[in-house]
């Protein structure tokens, strides 16, 4: 078998996310030591980051099986009905997007989580009663990019809470090296920090740079990608120098040449780039915020020195 899945399978092969990793190995050999199926999880933060490949770990830890859905792919209560029923003991149920599951296939959820069961309505109008079905036990895995979007009663239902951050630029390069292995391509280490200096700290864009990357080592190179192959390739590529992408770049702009710089507020930047609010601030500002772009004051969002710098704009 020809190994080219790029996901690592076990806690051990995970890189990064310190904390999710370490506190994470404890409850999945508590649960295990027990025979118990391991409590409900949620994954939030920006995309590329490894929620799904997490969850995929846990199930590969627990020695059980993995079903994998997403909130907009649910549309009736009675398929999410059927997909609890369907599962086996300590599985695990990943849901992706799960704020995006519409408010009664939601509501399924609740005595699911709670009970181990659910609860099926027979009849109509005053004749109507439900009946209980018990369900197999079984953890939810839950991710979203939106924490903010999650109804209360959803979060509450949540043993395990964790927030997945940016890779560091170190833990990126050592992804990529990793990957590279994988692959079965020969790659310098200025290489692979080339590549992780420009991947939005995020191991999902990581992967997918380092396989064109690869494409050009082999066509126009030696094959081994050098610094001198990542910076050819990721330049004709269009892939900016810290990795901003094109809306990135548009948030930066748009705060220079509509706001003067900022302050501006987060609903009103939101606004002017057609994009709404919470997607702003969970998805596109972490990044920036993190590598010294923008700054939060109490008045809003301003840009910085470095922003200016980067896009060839006097202040
Ligand atoms: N590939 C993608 N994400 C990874 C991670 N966090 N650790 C190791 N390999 C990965």
């Amino acid at each position: 078998k020809i190994e080219n899945n790029l996901r690592p399978q076990y806690l051990k092969d995970y890189i990064g996310q310190e904390k999710a990793k370490k506190t994470l190995e404890i409850y999945i050999k508590a649960a295990k030591e027990r025979g118990d199926a391991l409590d409900h999880v949620l994954f939030y933060g920006p995309p590329g980051l490894g929620k799904t490949t997490l969850a995929g770990i846990i199930a590969n830890e627990m020695g059980v099986n993995i079903k994998i859905t997403s909130g907009p792919a649910i549309e009736k209560p009675g398929e999410m009905a059927a997909i609890l029923n369907n599962l086996q003991e300590n599985d695990i149920l990943f849901v992706d997007e799960i704020h995006r599951l519409n408010r009664q296939v939601e509501e399924v959820l609740y005595p699911a989580m709670e009970d181990y069961a659910i609860d099926i309505m027979i009849g109509k109008g005053a004749s109507a009663r439900s009946i209980r079905l018990d369900l197999p036990k079984f953890t939810l895995v839950g991710a979203t990019t939106r924490a903010g979007m999650l109804t209360a009663p959803l979060r509450d239902r949540f043993g395990v809470i964790h927030h997945l951050e940016l890779y560091t630029e170190e833990e990126l390069t050592t992804i990529i090296l990793r990957s590279a292995k994988v692959l079965e391509v020969e790659i310098e280490e200025s290489g692979a920090v080339e590549l992780a200096k420009r991947s939005r700290g995020t191991p999902r864009l990581a992967n997918r740079l380092l396989k064109r990357v690869r494409d050009f080592a082999q066509v126009k190179y030696d094959g081994v990608i050098t610094e001198e192959v990542a910076n050819y390739a990721l330049n004709l590529l269009d892939v900016d120098t810290y990795g901003l992408d094109h809306i990135d770049r548009m948030i930066l702009l748009t705060m220079i040449e509509k706001f003067q710089g900022g302050p501006v507020g987060l609903e009103t930047l939101a606004a002017s780039i057609a994009e709404d609010a919470g997607t702003l601030e969970d998805v596109y500002e972490p990044y920036l915020l993190k590598n010294g772009f923008i700054q939060r004051t109490p008045r809003g969002r301003v840009v910085t020195e470095l922003a200016y710098k980067h896009l060839g704009i006097e202040i």
